[in-house]
Formats: structure tokens, C-alpha cells, sequence
């Protein structure tokens, strides 16, 4: 029997690692984020995990790959040289869904979880570059600028602990390393307060229909930080969107 070694960082899906190999409980959408695998896989994008199959106890299984994926807050996932390379990232993995059926009726597929903990890193002398993003469950068609103000919100932590000034630099370099459209911008900022949004009601509700994983994150206070980064978002809107 193989050893099935347990992988931190993630608080959902609990997924093990076996042989080399990540296994996950699929979920009703699988069937969606496999063909999205495998579509990335036919372009010989390296940036996602490759689907293998399905084990013997009914489970996923995905390459492992190999890096960093920093559980904790890491504030070199915001220096420049590796933001510029994580929008690349998810530049190209929107580009490759443009037009595509498996984007329906939105813009692009969009990965609707981009955050540190869902991204595999290498180390290059202190330097965290990202190579690949990972947790694709929440995949589905969407404008660009879902992800793009997701990323901004987790990557650059925009919360009571953050710089406005700092963060307002950092969302134009975001916004001008994916290149995103001048006409979009103005969106940014409000589309960040949509997801604190929508990622607090989504536990609490998730919570209150005895869901586990999202009860443990209320036990955790995440509603209540997810709240107060709201709140200084909101407090800050016009500054953080100055430069955009
Ligand atoms: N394909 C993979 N390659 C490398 N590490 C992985 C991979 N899949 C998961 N992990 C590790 O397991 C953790 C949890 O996995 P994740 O898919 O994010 O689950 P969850 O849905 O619980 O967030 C990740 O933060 C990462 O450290
Ligand atoms: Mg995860």
C-alpha cells in the first residue's frame, strides 16, 4: 500500500500526495476542470497541473509539481519581477481560452482562486518566481478582470496591514504587466470589493448549510478578516485607483 502523505497550504479539497502524485475527491465539477487540464496540456502549457486519471479509491489524480507554494502571507509574491511573471501566467491561461467553447459566453476561462497558497514557486536567490498556478476547482468562464482583481486583493494582501500608496503602485504594475484594457480599469477596484464580497457570503452561507471545511474557516475568523479588508478597501477606493 503507498504511503499517502498529506499537503498543507490548502483548507478545502485536503488533497494527498501518493507516489508522486496529487489525489483529490472530485467534485460535480471535475468533469469541467479535467477537459480545462487537458486543453492546457494539448497547448503544452506548463502553468497547470496535467489530469492522470482516476485511482482505485474513485480520486483524481494530478502531476505534482514541484516548487514552493507559500502557505503563509510571503511578501516577495508582490515584488515586481515576480508579479510581472505570475500575470504572465495568467495572461497566457486566459489567452488560451479565449473564444474557446470551454469559456462559454465570458471572456475567458478564468481559475476564480489565484492566490499565493494556489501557486507553485522556485526560489532563484531569494527571488520567488511563479511557475505554475494548481487548485483549478473553481475554474469557469469570466472576464479577465475576475482574476486580475483577485489577484491584486490575495497577492498584494490589500487589507488593514497595507500601504495604500504602496498597494495603488502595485495595482497599476499588475494591471500594466497583464495589459489590461485602459477601459476596464476603472472596474478594478470596485471588482476587489466584489469578491471580498461575494468570498465572505459565499462561507457564511456555506457555513450555515453545515458545510465543513467553510465552518472550520469561520471558526477561524476568516469571515471577520475578509470583512475588515472590505472595509480599508472601501475606505481607500480612490487612492488605490488613482494610478490606474
Ligand atoms: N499539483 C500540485 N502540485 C504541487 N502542489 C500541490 C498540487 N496540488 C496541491 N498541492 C499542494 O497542496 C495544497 C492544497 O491543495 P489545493 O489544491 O490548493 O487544495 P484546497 O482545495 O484544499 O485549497 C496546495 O496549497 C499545495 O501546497
Ligand atoms: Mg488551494
Amino acid at each position: 500500500m503507498p504511503q499517502e502523505q498529506e499537503l498543507h497550504g490548502g483548507h478545502i479539497n485536503a488533497p494527498v500526495l501518493v507516489d508522486g502524485t496529487v489525489r483529490r475527491t472530485p467534485t460535480p465539477r471535475s468533469p469541467y476542470i479535467r477537459r480545462l487540464l487537458d486543453h492546457y496540456a494539448a497547448h503544452r502549457w506548463p502553468g497547470a497541473p496535467r489530469h492522470l486519471g482516476t485511482d482505485a479509491r474513485g480520486r483524481e489524480t494530478l502531476t505534482f509539481i514541484r516548487g514552493l507554494v507559500p502557505w503563509e502571507y510571503d511578501e516577495r509574491v508582490a515584488a515586481d519581477d515576480s508579479l510581472t511573471a505570475l500575470t504572465r501566467l495568467v495572461r497566457t491561461a486566459h489567452d488560451l481560452t479565449a473564444g474557446h467553447e470551454l469559456a462559454g459566453s465570458g471572456e475567458v476561462v478564468c481559475h476564480n482562486d489565484l492566490t499565493y497558497r494556489n501557486t507553485v514557486y522556485h526560489d532563484r536567490s531569494g527571488q520567488l518566481l511563479p511557475t505554475a498556478l494548481i487548485d483549478w476547482d473553481l475554474a469557469a468562464p469570466g472576464r479577465r478582470i475576475h482574476d486580475i482583481a483577485h489577484l491584486c486583493w490575495q497577492f498584494l494582501h490589500l487589507g488593514p496591514t497595507c500601504d495604500p500608496h504602496w498597494a495603488a503602485h502595485r495595482i497599476r504594475h499588475v494591471a500594466d504587466a497583464y495589459g489590461l484594457p485602459r477601459e476596464d480599469r476603472a472596474d478594478l477596484v470596485p471588482t476587489v470589493l466584489w469578491w471580498q464580497n461575494r468570498s465572505r457570503e459565499g462561507i457564511e452561507q456555506g457555513a450555515a448549510s453545515g458545510n465543513p471545511a467553510l465552518t472550520d474557516l469561520c471558526r477561524r475568523g476568516v469571515p471577520q478578516h475578509i470583512r475588515a479588508a472590505q472595509e480599508w478597501t472601501t475606505t481607500h477606493s480612490e487612492e488605490l485607483s488613482a494610478l490606474l
